[in-house]
């Protein structure tokens, strides 16, 4: 190992492996990175879900520039600068019916922590103070933190870290090979799943239950789309119960799925939701949660000199992120981006779907520009064949993503056709020689 690569503790790495070969990135712009040695390498993933408007988008580059010469830092309490509300504004106007308010975080693990938060201190302020239990999903990713991965349902983010939050329960995912196996979009079985909430109120009461939070689409647990009715029928038994729902849209939002937000694309607007990634395209760190009016209005009592909900962070709508975040929005609408993945999830769902048959494929997933290919584990060596191919892939010049043993692959939304099939046509060199 090269001694300058000693000292940096790697976020999610196998780092010895990586500190034997690293993978440096040097450069990016459009659909490509370069890494320390020149060599060109198609971003399969929008670097990690968050480039969506592809790299070093000229208006945003500008923007931050410019602010950091301007305003490089305000105050976010009891202080503000305009580009923050300007953001809000913004945001709201795209954000899903009734989804009029926007606070401010800096990652999608702050988003989460947040939305938690919110949703337990409403209840309390309107007078429901028992309402303080937290539902999660099996296989859901909420992040990093206490809350984020106590609602969370991935075991090797969990395992390690004690007891977690108290007062969680999960409902059941929704993965079912068995039954959707190679759907083309979203599964035709397991909106009755949905109904697994109706067991944990059963077991705990509705008046002891603040809020359930789910991804839409679960992403870091391997593209798990959800069933038609899914999400209908989960927003239904929140409504009957007094339920928060809470979308976490930290990979879904601006328009992965086709649309703004996948509450839009699927028709079921939550009462709040978290956002994070591509609001700044990836380029400053930044998160938000967006909350119905009717929550946002619980908290406006009290004397007026008082702060309303003890919760924020220093870098809450950071100058530079709220410069890129404008930048952002303006460049997915020159470029049409926030609907792009409608027009191209034909041709994307084809191409994918196109590596079913080859060896240890077991299933195929898509919606949008996101897909995933699941393959069935080496013996005794679980994710070891998709990291092999994760690394064959690197080596052939396309840059995708894995959890566990499946590939997902999520592109910036301007991705062309060629390079769909250059992404596809790699990975099926990459699944063979992994056979
Ligand atoms: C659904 C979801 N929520 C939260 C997060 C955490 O976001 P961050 O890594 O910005 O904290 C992620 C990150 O991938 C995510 O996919």
């Amino acid at each position: 190992m090269k001694p300058e690569l000693d000292a940096f503790w790697m976020p999610f790495t196998a780092s010895r492996q990586f500190k034997k070969a690293p993978r440096l990135l040097a450069k990016s712009s459009g659909m490509h990175y370069w890494d320390d040695k020149g060599r060109q390498i198609l971003d399969g993933v929008a670097g990690l879900w968050c480039v969506n408007a592809g790299h070093a988008r000229p208006k945003i580059v500008k923007a931050i520039q410019e602010q950091a010469a301007e305003l490089d830092f305000a105050p976010p309490f009891n202080m503000a600068h305009p580009k923050a509300f300007e953001l809000a504004d913004k945001l709201a106007k795209i954000a899903p019916p009734g989804m009029t308010k926007v606070f401010f975080t800096n990652s999608g693990s702050e988003s989460v922590e947040t939305a938690l938060k919110m949703a337990i201190a409403y209840h309390r302020a309107r007078g429901e103070g028992t309402r303080t239990r937290l539902i999660g999903r099996e296989r859901g990713y909420h992040g990093v933190n206490f809350g984020g991965i106590s609602v969370g349902g991935m075991v090797g983010n969990r395992k390690m870290f004690g007891s977690l939050l108290t007062g969680v329960d999960h409902i059941r995912h929704t993965h079912d090979l068995g039954r959707n196996a190679f759907t083309v979009g979203q599964p035709e079985h397991g909106a009755e799943l949905a109904d697994d909430l109706e067991r944990l109120v059963a077991l705990h009461d509705a008046s002891t239950i603040a809020a359930v939070i789910v991804e839409p689409i679960a992403g870091s647990t391997g593209v798990l789309i959800p069933p038609k009715g899914y999400l209908q029928r989960l927003r239904e038994i929140c409504d009957k119960h007094g339920i928060l729902l809470i979308f976490d849209e930290v990979i879904t939002g601006f328009g992965r799925t086709g649309s703004p937000f996948a509450a839009t694309t699927f028709g079921v607007t939550p009462d709040l939701m978290t956002l994070a990634k591509g609001i700044t395209n990836g380029c400053v760190p930044m998160g938000a949660v967006l909350a119905k009016q009717g929550i946002h209005d619980v908290f406006m009592t009290g004397p007026e000199h008082l702060v309303e909900f003890p919760h924020g962070y220093t870098y809450s709508s950071h100058p530079l992120a709220c410069a890129a975040g404008l930048a952002t929005l303006e460049t997915y609408a020159d470029d049409g981006l926030l609907t792009r993945a409608s027009e191209l999830q034909g041709y994307f769902g084809e191409a994918v779907h196109a590596l079913k048959g080859l060896p240890n494929v077991i299933d195929i997933r898509n919606f949008g520009l996101v897909g995933a290919v699941e393959l069935t584990p080496r013996a005794g060596e679980p994710g070891k064949r998709a990291f092999d191919i994760f690394l064959d892939c690197w080596d052939k010049g396309v840059m995708l993503r894995v959890t566990g043993d499946t590939v997902a692959i999520s592109p910036p939304l301007i991705i062309e056709r060629a390079q769909i099939d250059q992404i596809v046509d790699t990975l099926r060199g990459a699944i063979q020689r992994a056979a």
